[in-house]
């Protein structure tokens, strides 16, 4: 469902993922059963956000006769934030094995509330591939923001962003600055605290997938 206030959200409405997100959300979820959900909620969004790839037509023989079909032109190239977006990885790989796999690492600033950016390794080329781009929590946005600047300058055109759930005042930071990039959630929340926390959110989904804080 694209959510009336923004333009470039679609808000997965689906009984799946409303059931993984409330799992996810509640605090008694520990390690292994967070870890297999995110999973399973990464694959769901990224079948939702695979629904326009482009494909080519192809041929195939079945053991009764010949058979118009359709083949992907392209897996896309699948881009973790890490930490937290390493959780999503398995899900999404599973639907598109070929796809190649980048990393992008950075971390919030405690105090400015800043991506500080660490890493980061892209399979070439990006030009001409759908990217999806996968960070948990859109919070701020900072996070993602820097990551699709970086993406963009590397060759990166179709870019679609994943996320677990989402604050309304991330994705209008990122409609204002890239309104063609799409983005799907299983959630839009509230908005954020004042340590910039999505709320209720889900907490922080890099500790509670690794097991640190
Ligand atoms: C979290 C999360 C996002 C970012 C979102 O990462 O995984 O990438 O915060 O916040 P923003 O929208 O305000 O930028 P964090 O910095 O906690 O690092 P981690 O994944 O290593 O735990
Ligand atoms: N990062 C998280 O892990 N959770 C939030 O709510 C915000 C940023």
């Amino acid at each position: 469902m694209t959510d009336r206030s923004f333009a470039n959200l679609t808000v997965v409405d689906h009984p799946l993922v409303a059931d993984r997100i409330t799992r996810l959300r509640d605090g008694g979820t520990e390690g292994p059963a967070f870890r297999r959900l995110t999973e399973e909620r990464a694959a769901l969004l990224a079948y939702e956000a695979s629904r326009d790839l482009p494909v080519a037509a192809r041929q195939v023989q079945t053991p009764l006769a010949s058979c118009p079909g359709v083949r992907l032109e392209a897996s896309p190239v699948i881009v973790p934030i890490l930490r937290a977006g390493l959780g999503m990885v398995p899900g999404v790989a599973r639907l598109f094995p070929e796809g190649p796999v980048g990393h992008l690492g950075m971390y919030r600033d405690e105090e400015t509330l800043k991506p500080v950016p660490y890493y980061a390794k892209l399979p070439e080329p990006l030009t001409g591939r759908p990217v999806f781009l996968l960070d948990p929590m859109l919070a701020t946005g900072g996070s993602a923001l820097m990551a699709l600047e970086y993406l963009q300058e590397q060759g990166a055109g179709d870019v679609r962003v994943l996320c677990l759930v989402a604050a309304p005042e991330g994705v209008r930071r990122l409609e204002e600055r890239f309104p063609e990039v799409p983005v799907w959630t299983a959630a839009l929340d509230g908005g954020l605290n004042d340590r910039a926390y999505i709320v209720p959110g889900l907490g922080d989904a890099g500790d509670r997938l690794f097991g640190t804080g």
